[in-house]
């Protein structure tokens, strides 16, 4: 596989084409940001984390029968993902209460949320990420009512098939963030699964294994991403 040019620098990922049109290789770097790009810091050893992290991930999903964009992980840092029109909204289930949520409504954090949670944010960070509804999403022109309701589905089927993998690792999935996809007229799971983009709790002592360990200065952030993957078994490559 042949790596081009580069198409795109997000804040915490490169992607690069290749010589095939419908593949792009996706670059994991160390850059962690927070509050829109606002707080940035690079972290040892996060890029390789949350590369092998993911690549673990998406492929339980896709053992679940969830379409994903993951082809396979390349090296350390690098994974092979299909070329994607990316929809420019991002699908969020919480099982329990935690940051945005808790500062809009005024509830308590650690509140199980029963049923969970389904929020739809536009994905543009000048705008801060406002939280949007189908309408908007409709009338804008983000994603059709179809592309929506196929998004919402997947986000749950996601949530049944992690919500009980991190379970068995003792820990408790708060919350998380999903990015989709076009590819081929299909709407499929893309961007990455990884503690960056999720809230993870030690199901005992609530102890958070997640990026607010980034956001909250309470440092060991890589050192708890490690452990949340020592939990699920997986051999990191660094
Ligand atoms: N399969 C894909 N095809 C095309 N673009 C993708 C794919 N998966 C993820 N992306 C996009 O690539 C970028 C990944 O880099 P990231 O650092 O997360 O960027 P951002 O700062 O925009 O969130 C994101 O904008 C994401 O939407
Ligand atoms: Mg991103």
């Amino acid at each position: 596989m042949e790596k081009r040019q580069e198409l795109y620098a997000g804040k915490a990922k490169s992607v690069y084409t290749t010589d095939d049109p419908d593949l792009l290789i996706m670059h994991f770097r160390d850059d962690t940001s927070a509050f829109d790009g606002k707080k940035k810091e690079s972290l040892a050893r996060k890029g390789c984390v949350n590369n092998v992290f993911n690549a673990f991930i998406m492929a339980r999903l896709e053992d679940a029968g969830i379409p994903t964009h993951f082809e396979k992980r390349l090296s350390d840092t690098e994974s092979l993902v299909k070329r994607m029109d990316m929809i420019p909204v991002e699908c969020v289930i919480r099982n329990v209460a935690a940051g945005s949520l808790v500062k809009r409504l005024g509830v308590e954090e650690g509140m199980a949320l029963t049923p969970p949670t389904f929020e739809l944010f536009l994905k543009n960070d000048e705008k801060s990420d406002p939280m949007i509804n189908e309408s908007l999403a409709e009338t804008f022109g983000w994603a059709t009512p179809e592309q929506l309701t196929r998004m919402k589905a997947l986000t749950f089927k996601v949530n049944h098939v992690l919500k009980q993998l991190f379970a068995e690792g003792d820990m408790l999935l708060v919350d998380y963030k999903l990015e989709f996809g076009i590819f081929k007229g299909q709407v499929i799971l893309g961007d990455e699964f990884s503690p960056d983009g999720c809230r993870l709790w030690d199901a005992n002592t609530r102890e958070k294994m997640d990026k607010d360990r980034f956001r909250q200065g309470l440092g060991g952030v890589i050192e708890a991403y490690e452990e949340v993957g020592r939990r699920l078994g997986i051999q990191f490559t660094h």
